[in-house]
């Protein structure tokens, strides 16, 4: 990319939108185009088009995509669907029209079979169902990681790249807890904890499934050196991990360290633990020179000081 090429980051309010414009900010990029879902609904295919028309943005990150829990993927699965094949659909529709450069498109470690060997590879997709409560979810991004390479294949280019993150977090990710991740679940649990002096917190299940978890920063870095080296990339989806993971008891404890609270933490063990473990291969990525370099302390540690500082801002 060179630093004056058109940058379109869609979603970039969101968790890896925000970082994402961080990074390109970062690097010296200044010509990055954004719109609200307010302004621009991806979904609204003529709109997109007549976004891309009058911006033809040379590269694209598509960060913009309908994102939640457990309990909001369970309640709303033909949402997840529609709303991320829709955003997907015209922004490929769109990109391939007006002939963006690379577009990069963010799959999900729950395209994986539910019961997948561990580490996760890229070969183990579609070879087996995957967890049934974000089913609609999972449908639309593996249907995406089948567009990237399928349109690439059609058009004779590799205008399309597919990364496949683990569980994300970082500064701008939700804390709504009906709608949020573990992490951020966790910080604003731990948090109120504290500020109200509770003597014990409660979590779900065993606390022993083990997930692997990645900072938004380096999820953004990964994606600006993809686009850098998208000549030497192969056409099918690259897995973007860390390659360490933990228990869910021991993100707790960490989480419970980050925040400073002092009380007991329980294990509800009635309650359902999910996959025993979620654990990318990032090898394909790895061997293409790309790392990712947060350490989950330092991770959470800068999470956490962003919540913190968004409390204040809402108190005025
Ligand atoms: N978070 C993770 O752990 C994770 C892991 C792997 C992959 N991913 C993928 O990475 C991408 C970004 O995820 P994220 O966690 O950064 O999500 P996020 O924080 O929820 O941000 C998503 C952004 O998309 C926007 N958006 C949603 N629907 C839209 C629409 N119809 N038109 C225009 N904008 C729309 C949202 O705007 P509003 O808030 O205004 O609706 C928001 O700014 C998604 O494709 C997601 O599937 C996420």
């Amino acid at each position: 990319m060179d630093k004056d090429s058109k940058i379109y980051v869609a979603g970039h309010r969101g968790l890896l939108g925000s970082a994402l414009m961080k990074e390109l900010g970062a690097g010296g990029f200044g010509n990055i185009v954004t719109r609200g879902h307010r302004e621009l609904d991806l979904t609204d295919k003529k709109a997109v088009f007549d976004f891309f028309s009058s911006e033809s943005p040379d590269y694209v990150f598509l960060a913009a995509g309908k994102v939640g829990g457990i309990i909001d993927n369970k309640r709303h699965p033909a949402d997840y669907l529609n709303v991320n094949l829709g955003i997907q659909t015209s922004v490929f529709e769109a990109a391939t029209a007006f002939e963006s450069r690379h577009v990069v498109f963010y799959g999900s470690s729950c395209t994986y079979p539910r019961e997948c060997p561990q580490p996760m590879r890229e070969d183990y997709l579609l070879t087996g169902m995957v967890e049934p409560t974000s089913l609609g979810y999972a449908a639309a991004k593996i249907a995406g990681l089948a567009a990237c390479r399928v349109y690439n294949e059609q058009y004779g280019v590799n205008r399309f790249i597919a990364l496949v993150p683990n569980s994300m977090y970082g500064p701008g990710d939700n804390f709504d807890l009906e709608h949020c991740h573990v992490v951020s679940a966790l910080i604003r649990r731990f948090h109120e904890a504290k500020i109200g002096g509770a003597e014990k917190v409660t979590l779900w299940g065993s606390g022993r499934p083990r997930r692997e978890f990645i900072y938004s920063r380096d999820v953004a870095a990964a994606s600006l050196f993809a686009v850098e080296n998208a000549g030497q990339m192969e056409n099918r989806h690259y897995n973007v991990g860390t390659g360490v993971d933990y228990s869910i008891k021991e993100l707790g404890s960490i989480i419970a360290e980050t925040v400073e609270y002092e009380g007991q933490i329980e294990w509800d063990t009635s309650k359902p633990d999910g996959a025993a473990r979620k654990l990318l291969d990032s090898e394909r990525l790895l061997s293409l020179g790309w790392s990712s370099t947060t350490d989950l302390r330092e991770g959470l540690a800068e999470t956490y000081r962003w919540y913190c500082e968004q409390l204040a801002v809402s108190r005025g």
